[in-house]
C-alpha cells in the first residue's frame, strides 16, 4: 500500500528549497492533501494557488510548541516531513560564540523531536503512517567548515535511530535522509557539484515507497556513504581538509 497516494501529509519549511520540492513531489505521487508550513505562510500563497484544492498553508515555526501543538490539532496526515533546518557554516572552535550552534540544535534537533512527539498519536490514528527525518550525510561524518551543524544533524541520525524503534509498535514507518549537497539557499556558498532538490525529492519518495529505513539520495552522498562502510577514518580525514573560513 502506497505511503502517499492518497493520503495526507505535512512538510516543515515548505517555503523553498528542498521543502517546497516535497510538496510538488508528493502532489505528483498523488497525495490527497498537502499541509505546506512556514514560518510565515504568505510565502507559501502560490503553492496554495498552484495546489488546486489540494494544498493547505500553515504557519509553523518548529522552535514554537505552541505552534506544533496547533498544527497537531489541526493538520490529520499519515505522513511527516521534517524537513526545516538551518546551517551555520560555522567550527566548533573557531565559531566566536556558541550561539549558533546552540540556534542549530533548537531548531534541527529540538525542533524535530517536538515534532515527532506531537505527530506520533496523529500517525497512529492513520495505521502508522511514515515519518521522513532530513539529517544530512554531515551527520555521519563531521564536516570542520560545518562544523555544529553536523552534530546537530548526527543528533537527528540518532533521533530517528531511537524513534524508529519506540514507533514500530504503531506501524509507522522512519525514513533517515542523509543528503550532500543540494542546489538550494542553505548550499549557495559550497563551491561544489549540487544536485537538483527535484531530483532528492524523487529518489526520497521511492525509497520510502520501497519501504526502506535510510537513503542517500544524490550521487555526492552515494559516493561518502560507501567510503564510510569501507573505512570510516579515511572519508573523516578527508572531509577534515576542508577548514571552516
Ligand atoms: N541544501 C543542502 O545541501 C542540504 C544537504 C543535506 C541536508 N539538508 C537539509 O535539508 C533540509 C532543507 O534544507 P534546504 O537546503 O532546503 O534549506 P533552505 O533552502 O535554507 O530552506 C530551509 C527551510 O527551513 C525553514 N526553517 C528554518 N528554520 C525554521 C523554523 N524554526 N521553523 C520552521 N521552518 C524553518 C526555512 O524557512 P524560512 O524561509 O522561514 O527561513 C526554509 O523553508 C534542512 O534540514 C537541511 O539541513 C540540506
Amino acid at each position: 500500500m502506497s505511503r502517499i497516494n492518497g493520503k495526507a501529509a505535512l512538510v516543515t519549511g515548505a517555503n523553498r528549497g528542498i521543502g517546497r520540492a516535497f510538496v510538488a513531489g508528493l502532489l505528483k505521487a498523488g497525495a490527497a492533501k498537502v499541509y505546506a508550513t512556514a514560518r510565515n505562510p504568505q510565502t507559501l500563497d502560490d503553492l496554495v494557488k498552484e495546489g488546486n484544492g489540494k494544498v493547505v498553508a500553515l504557519a509553523l515555526d518548529v522552535t514554537r510548541p505552541d505552534m506544533i501543538a496547533e498544527a497537531a490539532r489541526n493538520a490529520d496526515v499519515a505522513l511527516l516531513v521534517n524537513n526545516a533546518g538551518i546551517a551555520a557554516f560555522e567550527g566548533l572552535i573557531s565559531a566566536k560564540s556558541s550561539e549558533p550552534a546552540r540556534e542549530e540544535m533548537e531548531t534541527n534537533y529540538f525542533g524535530l523531536l517536538n515534532m515527532v512527539r506531537a505527530f506520533a498519536p496523529v500517525l497512529a490514528r492513520n495505521g502508522g503512517g511514515a515519518i521522513i527525518n532530513l539529517s544530512s550525510i554531515a551527520g555521519q561524518v563531521n564536516f570542520p567548515a560545518l562544523g555544529s551543524y553536523s552534530v546537530s544533524k548526527a543528533a537527528v541520525h540518532s533521533l530517528t535511530q531511537g524513534i524508529r524503534a519506540e514507533l514500530s509498535g504503531q506501524g509507522t514507518q522512519v525514513l533517515g535522509v542523509y543528503p550532500g549537497p543540494v542546489d538550494t539557499d542553505m548550499a549557495a556558498n559550497l563551491p561544489m557539484d549540487k544536485t537538483p532538490p527535484s531530483a532528492v525529492v524523487d529518489n526520497i519518495l521511492q525509497a520510502l515507497e520501497a519501504g526502506e529505513e535510510s537513503v542517500y539520495p544524490d550521487p555526492a552522498s552515494q559516493e561518502l556513504h560507501g567510503g564510510l562502510l569501507a573505512d570510516p577514518l579515511a572519508v573523516e580525514r578527508q572531509v577534515g581538509q576542508m577548514l571552516p573560513g
